[in-house]
């Protein structure tokens, strides 16, 4: 704390990302990166030519990439707006919307940066409990709000909800926006993008970062009403012109371009999913139903947090929460094959 802070400042509660530390041999199912490369064709994309272009500003309005982006899912490039990482993507989202007399909704277990951006913007919102299955129930949440927000699937929880759902609650919430968070929707939920075009309420954030590993690029978007789209770019012009630099916009371009490669990378993960959640569940672990990149996973002797520590000592990293709903949980991302075997292993020789 310093004399020089603002009030703000003081009074922010910021988000702690997972850990990436630099560890020799480390296994890092901790923050639900993708554990196989971006597609052959982003390398292709960073040619000397794209980097002498690097002195060039980029295009402030990523046009070639809404392009593709409105060609993958079939809507119009004014649909589509990008930002440095769903985060950010996200922070311009409750600037635009969720400032209002009325409080924002999201589950009391849901990503964790949504709170961070309340406290930072001084948004009104209120946490709407899970039921007893750890499952998001709409009809708990009433038409009178300043908006919605929650992922789908939900994290940490990996469950998801069906499209059918989420329809029923666009139905009825017509007054608020509805924000679908579709981090890892890939990994077997269903996308509610194409609602976009029946719902003016409603907008989707999707991310690079898991199911298209490109983490470290930093690309989210979201896709919505144009009239939604533009208030977004408002706010972005009002605070930074360029957030996808000319590497990213290329390498996003190659990495939607590139489907064989997403799909093959995306069963992998899936099939190796299934296969830890039965080895986890012969060793005594509840795990919820997982629709994601990572599963949920609570041992049996209820001891999360000094399992964590234990992995940690083997070199395997995983995510242990300590909210209390929560905390005998542990968040473990899928990686390879390999690597959840060495998991597997590992937990075996704890003799749990
Ligand atoms: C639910 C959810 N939304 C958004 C993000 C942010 O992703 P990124 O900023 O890498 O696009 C994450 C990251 O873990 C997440 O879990």
């Amino acid at each position: 704390m310093s004399k020089f802070w603002s009030q703000v400042v003081r009074e922010l509660e910021p988000y702690v990302p997972g850990e990436q530390p630099q560890i020799d041999g480390l296994i890092k199912l901790n923050t639900n990166e993708s554990p196989y490369p971006p597609s052959p064709n982003v390398i292709n994309m960073m040619s000397q030519d794209a980097i002498d272009r690097l002195r060039l500003y980029p295009d402030p309005n990523s046009k070639k990439l809404k392009q593709t982006i409105a060609n993958y899912y079939s809507i119009q490039p004014e649909q589509i707006f990008v930002g440095n990482g769903s985060d950010e993507v996200l922070a311009l989202v409750f600037m635009a919307f969720f400032q209002q007399d009325k409080a924002l909704l999201f589950p009391d277990i849901s990503y964790s940066f949504y709170p961070a951006y309340c406290k930072l913007f001084k948004i009104n919102y209120n946490t709407v409990p899970l039921r007893d299955d750890f499952t998001i129930d709409f009809a708990d949440y009433p038409n009178t709000n300043g908006g919605i927000i929650f992922p789908n699937p939900n994290a940490p929880t990996a469950i998801g909800k069906p499209l059918a759902d989420i329809e029923t609650l666009l139905q009825r919430n017509t007054d608020s926006v509805v924000v679908v968070d579709e981090a890892y929707v890939d990994f077997g939920g269903e996308t509610a993008v194409h609602l976009i075009n029946k719902y003016p309420n409603l907008l989707i954030i999707q991310t690079l970062s898991k199911s298209r590993a490109l983490a470290g690029m930093r690309v989210g978007l979201a896709a919505g009403n144009a009239l939604l789209i533009e208030a977004l770019d408002r706010v972005k012009n009002s605070f930074n012109s360029y957030p996808i630099d000319r590497l990213a916009e290329a390498a996003t371009i190659a990495a939607f371009e590139d489907d064989s490669y997403f799909k093959h990378c995306r069963d992998k993960i899936v099939t190796t999913r299934e296969w830890t959640t039965k080895e986890l569940e012969q060793l005594g672990f509840s795990v919820l139903p997982s629709q994601a990149n990572f599963v949920f996973a609570k041992p049996a002797q209820n001891n999360a947090a000094e399992l964590a520590q234990k992995l940690r000592e083997h070199k395997i990293l995983v995510r242990h929460f300590t909210a209390p709903r929560i905390n005998q949980f542990l968040r473990i991302t899928v990686g390879t094959d390999e690597q959840m075997q060495r998991l597997v292993e590992v937990l075996k020789s704890f003799a749990l």
